[in-house]
C-alpha cells in the first residue's frame, strides 16, 4: 500500500501539498542514509523493479538503479535496443511479458505521452514514470525541487524561472505542478516559438526577455535545447537562440543579488548555457544529481515500501 495518495506516480498531477512534502522530508533522510560508510539498508528487500527504458538516459537510469540497490531491491534493466521490441513487439506486451517474472515495479521511459498511464491502467505492478516524452518526469520536477529547498529553506514565495524550451520538455510541466503546490511562482522564459500556448492557465507567467527574467527571479531551471524533438526550426539558429536566451556570467552579473542556477542535464554548454555559468560557485546542478539518488529512493520507499514482505516472512 502506497504511503502517499497517489497509487504511482505518473505524474506530479493529482500529488497533494502534503505528498509532496512527505517525499522531499523522506528523501532528506535517504540522504543520510547515502552519507553513511556503508549506504544501504534492507527497506525493499524481497520486491523487484524493473527499469524499462525505451529512450536514452544517463541520470535517471543511474539513479534510479542506484536507489534501487541502496534500498536493497532487486533490480532488472530493460534497455530498448537489443530486446524483443526491435522485432516489433508492443510496448503492453513487452511489459506483462516482464510484469510475468514476478515484478512489482515498473519505472518506465517512453517517448509517447501517457505510456505511464497506459501500463498503470493494464499492469498490478506500481508504475514510476522516468519521463514520457513531452509530457512530465515527476521525479526530476522532485529532484529540483528538493535543491530549492535546501538552498532555500522553503519554496514559498520563491521566483522560479524555467528558461528555455518549455514546449518540449517534460521537466517543465513537472516542475511548473510541483512548484505552483508548493507555493513558489513561475517565471517561463524563452522564444514565443518555444512556449506553449495556453501554459497561462498553470498560474504560470511569460516573458521572452531574459534580462528581464534575470531581474525577477531567485533561481533560474535552464532547459535544454531539445534538437530531436523538433520537426521544424523554431528558432534560427543555435547562434541566435544563444544571442538572446543563452544564460552566461555577463547577463547573471547584472542581477540585484546572485541567482541559483539548476539545470535538469544533459547541458548543452555554450548553446543555453555558458560553462562559467555551468561550473560557477552558484549552480547546484550536481547537487540536483546527488539528490535524484535520494528523492528516486524516497519515491520508491513510499510507493512500494508497504509491498515489501516483512524480515520474518519465509518461503513455503
Ligand atoms: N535529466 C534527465 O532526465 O537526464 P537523463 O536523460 O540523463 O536521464
Amino acid at each position: 500500500m502506497s504511503l502517499l495518495s497517489q497509487e504511482h506516480m505518473l505524474g506530479l498531477n493529482g500529488y497533494s501539498e502534503q505528498d509532496l512534502i512527505t517525499i522531499l522530508d523522506t528523501a532528506e533522510r535517504m540522504r543520510e542514509i547515502l552519507n553513511r560508510p556503508v549506504k544501504k539498508v534492507p527497506t525493499l528487500r524481497g520486491l523487484t523493479v524493473v527499469n524499462l527504458f525505451f529512450e536514452n538516459s544517463t541520470r535517471t537510469r543511474t539513479s534510479f538503479e542506484l536507489a534501487e540497490k541502496r534500498l536493497s531491491a532487486d533490480t532488472l534493466n530493460f534497455s530498448a535496443s537489443g530486446s524483443a521490441v526491435s522485432k516489433g513487439e508492443t510496448l503492453l506486451d513487452t511489459a506483462r511479458n516482464i510484469e510475468a517474472m514476478k515484478v512489482d515495479v515498473v519505472v518506465i521511459r517512453h517517448k509517447s505521452p501517457g505510456s505511464p498511464h497506459f501500463l498503470s491502467r493494464h499492469l498490478d505492478s506500481i508504475i514510476i514514470n522516468a519521463g514520457d516524452g513531452r509530457h512530465e518526469h515527476p521525479t526530476q520536477a522532485l529532484l529540483d525541487m528538493l535543491t530549492l529547498r535546501d538552498k532555500f529553506g522553503s519554496l514559498k514565495g520563491l521566483r522560479v524561472c524555467l528558461v528555455g524550451d518549455i514546449s518540449h520538455s517534460r521537466v517543465a510541466l513537472s516542475n511548473i505542478i510541483g512548484l505552483k503546490t508548493l507555493g513558489a511562482s513561475v517565471l517561463l522564459c524563452g522564444p514565443a516559438t518555444l512556449i506553449p500556448r495556453h501554459i497561462e492557465r498553470f498560474g504560470v507567467e511569460i516573458t521572452h526577455n531574459l534580462d528581464e527574467a534575470i531581474q525577477n527571479s531567485d533561481a533560474l531551471n535552464i532547459l535544454r535545447i531539445q534538437l530531436e524533438r523538433q520537426s521544424t526550426g523554431l528558432f534560427p539558429s543555435l547562434r541566435e537562440y544563444h544571442k538572446y536566451f543563452g544564460v552566461n556570467r555577463q547577463r547573471l552579473d547584472k542581477a540585484a543579488s546572485p541567482l541559483t542556477i539548476l539545470h535538469p542535464g544533459p547541458m548543452n554548454r555554450g548553446v543555453e548555457i555558458t560553462s562559467d555559468v555551468a561550473d560557477s560557485d552558484h549552480s547546484v546542478i550536481l547537487r540536483q544529481v546527488t539528490n535524484g539518488v535520494a528523492v528516486r529512493m524516497a519515491a520508491l520507499y513510499l510507493l512500494a515500501g508497504g509491498r515489501a514482505p516483512s524480515p520474518e516472512s519465509k518461503p513455503e
